[in-house]
């Protein structure tokens, strides 16, 4: 079959010229190939795989090309790259290739095409199309990748085993492309990741993490969690998660199973933001019921202080995971702290006070949180489903009318401490913070305006009664 039309790209015509010059066969393999057959639109990422020297390759197209790029190479892998308009190529020669036991790192000899495809990780990551001028767009699919892309299956093109034990990151790989292509894994495929799903510890936490970010910005992110559940290598890589399975039943009284609603909210959420942040913050937000749950014989199953626990915890998972510790964090740890905060407004009517320290207290988040406790919401209940997000909408709304109204959110207090300390001729002293403190809490309860004048009036108050003279 022929995939010229995939390859109308003036850079093909390049590589396919530069690779005659230098008499050498050349073909583009791998994520390219597999995403123009599903039409996932055009990948800005190319990868040729040369029969023979894949940096000299690399080194004849950027003669050959008009702005002559800088070719990057890496001698230890035998690769190179270089940019072309807004399009990265990676050019490598064909391998052959075995591994050792306790590393990823494969001993690697010139082979041919063959041989390469043979060492892909998956049928719909082998299929190649020939730049050579004779047979220009050829597919080469020796495996029947593109019967298994037209049946979503993900399978290797060796024996699994083989496959995913000489490197473990293809298990992560399998589920990731299972969730972003909504495909289903070969069974023989799955049975082989659980039984290597030990060999995940010798790969990186940065690239597992890679992939589990690609699994929670796809369209259904449950897809992968419950296949990292299902072959057991969530253990190794969220112990968090996994603790939150299960039901426990003691006097008839039940809680949920946290780790099925923790993905409907994943699920859910997905739907209403890109915002992979956001997305881990769902992931995350119950971590701490497992080690807050008990039983209560009048109250039943409580997890007292589990938001806490749980933010304190998104520090720990992300220090081990080497994912960064910076203001992603904090905000992850923010929503996961602020969790429970809006469910409590929507289960009555909200006040106004309520509202105003919803809005104090997250900032600039309130949106995203609302968008959080929203997903939450996965009540079978239809009565209580509606309720709770009619509520919702009537805490939106306030929110905007308050936020116009006081401008509480970015607080910053009406009159200042170095007015306190000037009107009473203070120095620093806890009189000052007693001050500002009350009227912060008037302006949240909503009994004095968001306004210089009369928190001005009531420091004069406050004042009088902690026994301090006016200058
Ligand atoms: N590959 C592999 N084993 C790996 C990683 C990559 O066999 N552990 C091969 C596959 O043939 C893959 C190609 O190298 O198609 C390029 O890898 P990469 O760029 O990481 O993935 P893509 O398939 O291009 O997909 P994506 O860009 O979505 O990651």
């Amino acid at each position: 079959m022929n995939y010229k039309q995939a390859l109308t790209h003036p850079i093909f015509k390049i590589i396919s010229q530069s690779a005659k010059e230098l008499h050498l066969d050349a073909y583009v393999i791998g994520g390219f190939v597999r995403d123009y057959i599903l039409q996932r639109g055009s990948a800005k990422d190319i990868d040729i795989v040369a029969i023979g020297s894949g940096i000299e390759l690399a080194q004849q197209v950027a003669k050959n090309l008009p702005n002559k790029p800088k070719v990057q190479v890496f001698k230890t892998y035998g690769t190179a790259m270089l940019r072309f308009e807004d399009i990265e190529i990676e050019f490598v020669g064909a391998r052959k290739e075995s591994y050792n036991e306790d590393s990823r790192n494969p001993i690697v000899e010139n082979g041919s095409l063959e041989d390469d495809q043979n060492r892909r990780d998956f049928t719909i990551n082998a299929l190649a199309l020939d730049l050579s001028e004779e047979n220009f767009g050829e597919i080469l699919d020796p495996f029947n990748g593109i019967q298994d892309l037209k049946d979503a299956i993900i399978r290797t093109p060796l024996n699994p085993d083989i496959t995913y034990s000489d490197d473990p990151l293809r298990m992560m790989r399998a589920i990731r492309f299972a969730t972003q292509l909504d495909f289903k894994i070969e069974e023989e495929s799955l049975q082989a990741i659980s039984k290597n799903k030990a060999r995940i510890e010798i790969i990186t936490n940065e690239r597992i993490v890679v992939e589990l970010n690609k699994i929670l910005e796809s369209n259904t992110p449950s897809i992968g969690f419950l296949l990292l559940e299902k072959t057991g290598l969530l253990d190794y890589i969220l112990p968090e998660l996994t603790a939150l399975k299960g039901i426990d039943e003691i006097e008839g009284q039940r809680h949920k199973d946290n780790f099925y609603h923790t993905l409907e909210v994943v699920d859910n959420i997905s739907k209403n933001t890109e915002n992979l942040w956001l997305r881990w913050a769902a992931l995350l937000h119950d971590i701490g019921k497992a080690p807050t749950k008990k039983f209560h014989k009048k109250l039943g199953w409580t997890f007292h202080g589990h938001e806490f626990k749980g933010s304190k915890m998104v520090y720990h998972l992300f220090k081990r995971l080497k994912m960064p510790l910076n203001d992603k964090m904090k905000f992850v740890q923010k929503m996961v702290m602020m969790s429970s905060r809006p469910i409590v407004l929507a289960e009555d009517m909200a006040t106004d006070s309520a509202v105003r320290r919803l809005v104090f207290d997250a900032g600039d988040f309130v949106e995203d949180l609302m968008t959080l406790c929203e997903a939450d919401i996965t009540t079978k209940n239809p009565n209580k489903f509606k309720k709770y997000h009619n509520n919702f909408k009537i805490v939106r709304e306030k929110i905007v009318e308050v936020e116009e109204r006081d401008h509480v959110r970015n607080f910053q207090p009406p009159v200042s401490g170095e007015i306190i300390m000037e009107t009473f001729n203070l120095k620093p002293c806890r009189e000052i913070g007693i001050i500002k403190e009350t009227i912060k809490e008037a302006i949240l309860e909503g009994d004095i305006p968001n306004e210089y004048e009369a928190a001005f009036q009531l420091m004069l108050k406050e004042g009088e009664k902690l026994g301090l003279k006016k200058q």
